[in-house]
């Protein structure tokens, strides 16, 4: 079982746990993105464990009619085991979130049974971009509105990725970056890190307003938020915005009233490094973490 402190972060051990999160969620009017916990596997074992976990789980948010889809590491589909079995997973487990091609494949839209259609790909380290890229331009064109991928802020290369992108359908979510890029590769200083955030947003803007085409931003950053909302003013084009589960929740509430917002709901065996990453990252969680465990 999880203990009380990390159960603000993570949504339990079981596909149970996190199905109920989803409810819960969809009953604010968030829509859910669920990541079973789990990385960096070595061999083919886990990976498959986990795509078949993925498979179920998507089979459940349709049958409950659940606003919910699924973002998956590549590591996680055994990319470091061989890109092809990355690739043959990713496949299965789209397959499953197409299912019998019912619904809008939006990922968003009205909470009905067909929302339940959508996979994300997150991004990882140094080195997995390219394979990942690749993998979205691979399996996107064939389930058009189906599949998103990450991109990270904080890398040089993602103003050329961006443009690559532009004809490829699916979403794109823009994230700071949670991975330091290597040495001439990318930004590290905050500023610099935020300036090349807007920059690359402005761009998705006006590259992705095409159909079965979407911009998303994963960032708890209101000054972010709120140039999203100034560009799709300008551009005509939804967005949503993306959340960390125990992370702003009032905040996440507040916009909902206007905005199209999912969170981003972490479950699973493996929740203990993704919950000691998200003490460590703010000085807040810590003092959480402390009064959680002193009791007060
Ligand atoms: P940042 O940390 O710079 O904070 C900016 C502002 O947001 C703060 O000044 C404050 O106002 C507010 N804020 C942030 N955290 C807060 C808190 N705990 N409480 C209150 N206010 C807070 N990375 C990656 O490399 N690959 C990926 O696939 C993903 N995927 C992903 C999905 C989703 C849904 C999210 C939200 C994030 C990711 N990330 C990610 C992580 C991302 O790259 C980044 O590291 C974190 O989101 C932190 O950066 P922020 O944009 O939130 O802003």
């Amino acid at each position: 079982m999880i203990p009380p402190i990390a159960n603000r972060f993570v949504a339990g051990e079981s596909a149970v746990s996190v199905l109920d999160r989803a409810r819960e969620l969809n009953d604010r009017g968030i829509g859910a993105i669920c990541n079973r916990l789990g990385e960096h596997y070595d061999s083919r074992g886990p990976a498959d464990e986990d795509v078949e976990a993925y498979r179920r789980l998507l089979a459940e948010f349709r049958s409950r009619g659940l606003r919910a889809c699924v973002s998956v590491k590549p590591t996680q589909l055994g990319l470091r085991v061989d890109e092809a079995l990355f690739r043959e997973n990713l496949v299965r487990v789209v397959d499953a979130a197409v299912g019998d091609g019912r619904g809008d494949g939006a990922g968003g839209g009205d909470g009905g049974a067909g929302a339940a259609g959508f996979v994300w790909l997150d991004m990882e380290g140094p080195g997995t971009t390219e394979p990942t890229l690749a993998a979205f331009e691979a399996v996107s064109p064939a389930n058009p509105g189906r599949v998103g991928v990450c991109l990270q802020a904080n890398l040089a290369r993602t103003e050329q990725d961006v443009d690559r992108l532009a004809d490829v359908p699916g979403k794109v979510r823009l994230v700071k970056g949670a991975y330091d890029p290597p040495e001439g590769e990318g930004v590290r200083d905050a500023d610099a890190v935020n300036a090349a955030y807007e920059a690359r947003l402005g761009e998705l803007f006006e590259t992705r307003g095409g159909a079965d085409q979407g911009v998303a931003l994963g960032t708890h950053d209101p000054r972010m938020i709120d140039l999203a909302r100034s560009l799709a003013a300008e551009h005509g084009t939804d967005f949503e915005v993306q959340m960390l589960m125990g992370v702003r929740e009032d905040e996440q509430d507040r916009l909902a009233r206007d905005l199209d917002v999912w969170q981003y709901v972490p479950y699973g065996e493996r929740w203990f490094a993704y919950f000691s990453r998200r003490v460590a990252e703010r000085r807040e969680n810590v003092l959480f973490a402390l009064r959680a465990v002193l009791g007060r």
